[in-house]
């Protein structure tokens, strides 16, 4: 599952070399960072490669193993553990996710909704964000834009459909076994700015955004 995961997501789900370029630009020398969610390490070696001290943090055992084998660093600590766990004995100068439990989505009308699952849980893994900054740390999400996309490879056929507001379906069609799956995504949202209200109830403060990215500082 993780390698089709990987396969996916390397041709054409996301575009790693500008995520990791405009991450950079944002980090620019706050230079240890913790990623939230973050998979395989797609990111993680890109922004090693940008001479950042990466630290992953992820829940999932089959991305974690994935990870290692793709992690070439060999120096590169990968915690295993739901955001709302995290417990490291380190501190932060930035902490983001890319599409991981947190993403912010860009509706067709413009507004900004972010996707979550569970409000106890969103509440408890702030708490733990914010136990992990230095002072003044910056925080930061992805902003996907709901578009309707497909990616073929020799393999599989993947489309992604929006139907309304953020509800999506997802069509996987696997060429070797002529299987289709289809998985239909209903999500909650809360509008930024009740979001910004839990963040700021939590210390966050500055808020902003690009294109890309939503930001704020803790
Ligand atoms: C779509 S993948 C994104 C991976 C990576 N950030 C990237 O952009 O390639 C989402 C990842 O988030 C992880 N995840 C989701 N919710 C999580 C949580 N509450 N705590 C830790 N990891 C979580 C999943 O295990 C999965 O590896």
């Amino acid at each position: 599952m993780v390698l089709i995961y990987d396969k996916l997501v390397l041709n054409g789900y996301f575009d790693y070399d500008s995520i990791a370029e405009n991450l950079a630009s944002f980090l620019h020398n706050r230079k240890k960072v913790l990623e939230l969610c973050a998979g395989t390490g797609n990111l993680t070696f890109h922004l090693v490669e940008k001479g950042f001290e990466m630290v992953a943090v992820d829940r999932d055992f089959e991305m974690k193993t994935q990870f290692e084998v793709k992690n070439e660093y060999k120096n590169i600590p990968f915690h295993l553990s739901d955001i709302a766990d995290m417990q490291l004995d380190t501190t932060f100068d930035a902490i983001f996710e890319h599409s991981g439990s947190m993403t912010i989505e860009r509706f067709s009308n413009n507004s900004l909704h972010l996707k979550y699952q569970d409000k106890e849980k969103l509440v408890l893994s702030l708490q733990r964000i914010q136990q992990h900054f230095k002072e003044k740390g910056l925080f930061l999400l992805n902003i996907e834009v709901l578009d309707n996309k497909k990616i073929e490879t020799a393999d599989f056929c993947y489309q992604r459909f929006v139907i309304e507001k953020g509800k999506r379906l997802h069509s996987f069609f696997d060429k070797q076994t002529s299987t289709t799956i289809l998985i239909l995504v209903e999500n909650s949202y809360l509008s930024i700015d009740e979001f910004q209200e839990i963040l700021e109830k939590q210390g966050f403060s500055n808020f902003s955004n690009t294109n890309m990215f939503f930001f704020c500082e803790c």
